[in-house]
């Protein structure tokens, strides 16, 4: 299914009764309908711990998934998104906000901007469904910086004659600007000029249901458009995101845990702006196993099933060719001891395949001693993304024998 195209994405039930309010609202031009939308459908959005709501997606490559961490979804925002940047507050700041949903990112930004800085802020956010955005204009705000987004928001819906009364009060402050862009974020991003942003805040659904803005092709757009000193920011630990940053010449770190077991993960062109290395064992995996293979989208306009199925026939290929299997974790166990026989020989004979002999042999303790500078505070010198490539190129050697 393309649900790129239809642009259909929230659960289907408040769908349908968003667009029905703002096609009525088009013909009676009757405020009350969406003064009174809250109150009368608030079930169908879903109330997070913090207080702020969010609302559940439709159906996406079989799975459901809601907008915001349960934790909180306004938290979420500054907790992923503001706090690991380190923005020069006397200077003008630029913002890209991908996936921008019901605009609390963008917000947070407001609020954290509002409070630090004298200087002109612009935004760009970016989404694919009017109706959630539209949805960004029904739900109470979470903080009063939403306010100013929902007056952005409401304007460009007026402006594209989905919304039709201008009901938002809340004046833009002058030195904030704030443009929404509704459609694919990718075709968005090949329009935006070199150089140009502070920070970009990417939060799409999980990796299944969204592989098309994840890939590598899409940061290498971010890699065009970030400053060298900028942050991308975005909620995933997952392997083939991180190995698609660093493919697309980005150095990586740990980002914040919010709501979720592990961190999530930043990315620089700038090495000193990203305080913390990854977990050592994913480092590893994103080296050396065919996880680390990331999303392509070429033309960047493929399919989310596409993209998901030909990252699955690479990861094929590349098993025991350039890749050590990552079937039972295969690579984490170099340089151990192992005393599960069983599990040792699976091991085992997935690295033989790769010309490495046994978790203790000279090849195996020669890839992972790169892992022997490990610090979890990382420099401009010492870091994952260095350890990563490194680890890369003596499996490399290995298996060609060199
Ligand atoms: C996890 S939610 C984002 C929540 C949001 N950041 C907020 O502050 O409320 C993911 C959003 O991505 C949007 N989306 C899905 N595919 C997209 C695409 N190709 N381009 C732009 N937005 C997309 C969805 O409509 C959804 O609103």
């Amino acid at each position: 299914m393309s649900y790129e195209n239809s642009a259909r994405i929230i659960n289907d039930d408040i769908f349908d009764l968003v667009n029905e309010l703002f096609a009525r609202e088009k013909s009676s031009k009757n405020i009350e309908d969406r003064v009174n939308f809250f109150d009368t459908y608030n079930n169908y959005f879903v109330l997070t711990d913090d207080g702020s709501y969010s609302i559940n997606s439709k159906e996406i490559n079989h799975k459901v998934e809601t907008l915001h961490t349960s934790t909180g979804a306004i938290s979420e925002s500054f907790e992923k998104f503001i706090k690991p940047m380190k923005f020069n507050y006397d200077e003008d700041i630029a913002i890209l906000d991908i996936c921008a949903g019901l605009g609390y990112n963008s917000s947070a930004a407001i609020d954290d901007f509002m409070k630090n800085s004298n200087a002109n802020l612009t935004i760009d956010m970016v989404e694919i469904s009017k109706a959630t955005l539209a949805c960004g204009l029904l739900v109470p705000s979470p903080i009063p910086a939403h306010d100013i987004t929902k007056k952005a928001i409401e304007d460009e819906l007026i402006k594209q004659n989905y919304a039709t009364l201008s009901l938002e009060e809340c004046e833009i402050p002058e030195n904030i600007d704030i443009n929404v862009f509704i459609e694919d974020a990718r075709q968005t991003v090949q329009k935006l000029k070199d150089n140009t942003y502070d920070a970009i805040f990417l939060d799409p659904f999980s990796q299944n249901m969204a592989p098309e803005l994840f890939s590598l092709e899409f940061f290498r757009q971010f890699r065009r458009v970030i400053k060298d000193d900028g942050i991308v920011a975005t909620y995933t630990s997952a392997a083939p995101i991180r190995a698609g940053f660093i493919e697309a010449d980005f150095y990586i770190g740990l980002g914040p845990i919010f709501g979720r077991k592990q961190g999530g993960t930043l990315a620089s062109p700038n090495p000193s702006m990203l305080d913390t290395s990854l977990p050592k064992n994913d480092e590893i995996r994103i080296a050396l196993s065919d996880v680390g293979i990331p999303f392509r989208d070429p033309g960047l306009n493929n399919s989310s099933e596409f993209i998901l199925e030909s990252r699955t026939e690479e990861r094929h290929l590349a098993r025991h060719n350039t890749k050590i299997s990552s079937a039972v974790k295969t690579p984490i166990f170099l340089g151990d001891e192992m005393d599960d026989e069983k599990l040792k020989r699976r091991v085992e004979r997935n690295l033989l395949k790769m010309n490495i002999p046994s978790t203790t042999s000279p090849e195996a303790f020669y890839i992972v001693e790169v892992e022997d500078s490990y610090t979890e505070k990382q420099d401009e010198k010492n870091n994952s993304t260095n350890r990563i490539l490194e680890m890369k190129k003596r499996l490399k050697k290995i298996k060609e024998g060199n």
